[in-house]
Parts: C-alpha cells; structure tokens; sequence
C-alpha cells in the first residue's frame, strides 16, 4: 500500500456568505481566535503524516501564499526587536510545509478544483481537507480517516450526524456494516430530510485512491453547473470500496458567519492564554 503523504487544500471558493469581510481577504485567512482558518487545516494534515501540500487557489488569495511564505523583512525586524517568541511563531509558520498552490480559473466547484490538483498526484493516494469544517479533536480528523486507510488500502470519508433540519446542507451517505466498519454505498448532495438515507454528512475530510482523480474527469456539471466531489465519491463507491469514519472532535462550520462566531468565542474561552480573562470579562459584559 502506498503511504498517504498528499493532500488537497480547496481553497478558490468565492466566500459569498461571508461578505464584506471576504472581499478582499480570503475566507480562508480569517482567523479564529489567533491564527487563520488554513493554518489549522495545515497543521491537522501534518499531524496526520501528509506533508505534501496542494493549496487550490483563485483570484486574490495571494495573501494565503503569503502567509506560508518566508517574511524576510518582519522576521528580522522581530529578531533585531528581541522579540523572540513572536519571531519563533512566524518563522515556524514559513517553515511549517511545502505547499504547492495551483491555481483554478473559475470556480467549477468543488470537484472541479480537486481535479486542478490532477498533475500532482501521480497514481498516489491523496487527502481532501475543507479548512472552513474546523474539527478539534486531540487526535487530528485526518488522522483518524489515515488509520483507516492504512488498515484497509481504501477511500475514507469523514462523517458527522446531523440534525434533520440541517440534512438539505450536506452530501449525506447510505452505508451498511462491514467487518466493523461503515462501508458506504451511496451518497446524495443536499437531500430533503424526507428523501436522505441517514443522518450522517460528509464533512470536509477524505482520503481518496487515486481512482478518485480519474473518475472525476467523467463528471458531467450536476447541481447548480457545478462539478461535484460527491458524484465522483458516489461512482468509486460502485467500482471499489469506499469506507466511512464518524469523526471525534468538536466541530465548527466556520464557513458560516455564525459557525465561525461560534468557534471564536468556544475556542477563545478555552485558550491556554485568552481563555481566563476572556472568560471573566464575558460573564462581566453579559
Ligand atoms: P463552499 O461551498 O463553502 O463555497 O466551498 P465558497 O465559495 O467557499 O463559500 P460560499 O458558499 O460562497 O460562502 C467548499 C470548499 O470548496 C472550495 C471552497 O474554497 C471551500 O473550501 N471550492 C469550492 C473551490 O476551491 N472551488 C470551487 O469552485 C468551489
């Protein structure tokens, strides 16, 4: 079995639902409590073993390359300040992967922007990782989907139950047990209640063979003419197959305003440093 060193950043969405922040900062950029929503997805792949990066970017995401990037002039200007601890928080970022960024022209959708990534997997297996489905968990999502992978040599898609009024937002599974896991055989983008097969959501964390990037050139434009992952998932389902983890963790769609507001406030109060004074002073305010 090939080890899992790869994986995909989506990351050219337009952020619609977030503007005006999102109009001339990437949604992947805002921060949740000190450090921007990519960096969190970066470092739950590294955890994971996946040190290979492909960052799918657009129009004016250069401040996510940035980011990545070494900062010449602010690192020495932090070291010529003596200011150690902050010049050690950035460098680390700069040092922190390889990440190559391929670039989708237009926005195709989700499936379309895995499928940019095609030049770099070369017949390996490859992670997908949605930064905006924020899930923290001491052992990382991505690693709990590897083991799997390395137990079984199979696709893995990570899984969240959701309440019947939230099913019509996600790509929902059908599955049946096997050999103590969840073998799924069908999956459906954004059912009714009444029409889904579980309760169970595909939540922005897979690991794909490489089967996955050439079915994915057979997809015709579904759902609002847009290539989509969940078609491709559906048919690798029918050829070999593919498994699914319920995911440990708490987890945020930091992609909505309100899931964001939400992770800001939970992660705020129980960090190490903020989390005390931030807690007194909200229960002074409130
Ligand atoms: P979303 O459905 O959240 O879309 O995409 P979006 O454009 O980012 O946000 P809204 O809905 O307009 O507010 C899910 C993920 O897929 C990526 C996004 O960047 C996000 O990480 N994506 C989506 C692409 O990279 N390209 C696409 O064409 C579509």
């Amino acid at each position: 079995m090939k080890p899992l060193r790869k994986i995909i950043f989506p990351a050219a969405g337009s952020g619609t639902r977030f503007l005006p922040a999102t109009k001339a900062t990437p949604k992947e950029m805002l921060t949740i409590v000190d450090k921007p929503l990519i960096q969190y997805g970066v470092e739950e792949a590294l955890a994971a073993g996946m040190d290979q990066i492909i960052m799918i970017t657009g129009r004016g995401k250069r401040s996510v390359e940035d980011h990545f990037d070494v900062s010449v002039g602010l690192e020495l200007t932090l070291q010529q300040a003596g200011k150690d601890k902050l010049y050690n928080i950035v460098s680390r970022v700069s040092n922190m992967a390889e990440v190559i960024y391929v670039r989708q022209k237009r926005a195709l959708g989700l499936g379309h922007a895995v499928l940019c990534a095609d030049h770099w997997i070369n017949d390996e297996p490859f992670g997908v990782s949605l930064a905006d489905e924020l899930i923290i968990n001491e052992k990382p999502a991505m690693r709990q989907l590897a083991e799997v992978y390395e137990q079984t040599g199979c696709s893995v898609i990570g899984l969240i139950e959701v309440p019947e009024e939230q099913i019509h937002k996600y790509g929902i599974v059908a599955y049946v047990e096997e050999n103590g896991l969840m073998r799924l055989t069908d999956m459906v983008e954004k059912p009714s209640a009444k029409d889904a097969p579980s309760n169970l959501a595909m939540m922005g964390r897979y690991v794909f063979t490489p089967r996955l990037m050439e079915l994915l050139h057979d997809v015709k434009p579904g759902r609002g003419n847009e290539i989509q992952l969940t078609d491709a998932i559906a048919m690798l389902a029918r050829e070999e197959p593919v498994y699914g983890v319920r995911l440990q963790g708490q987890r945020f769609d930091a992609g909505s305003p309100e899931g964001f507001l939400l992770a800001n406030a939970i992660l705020g109060m129980q960090h190490e440093e903020y989390g005390p004074s931030l807690r007194k002073a909200l229960k002074e305010y409130l």
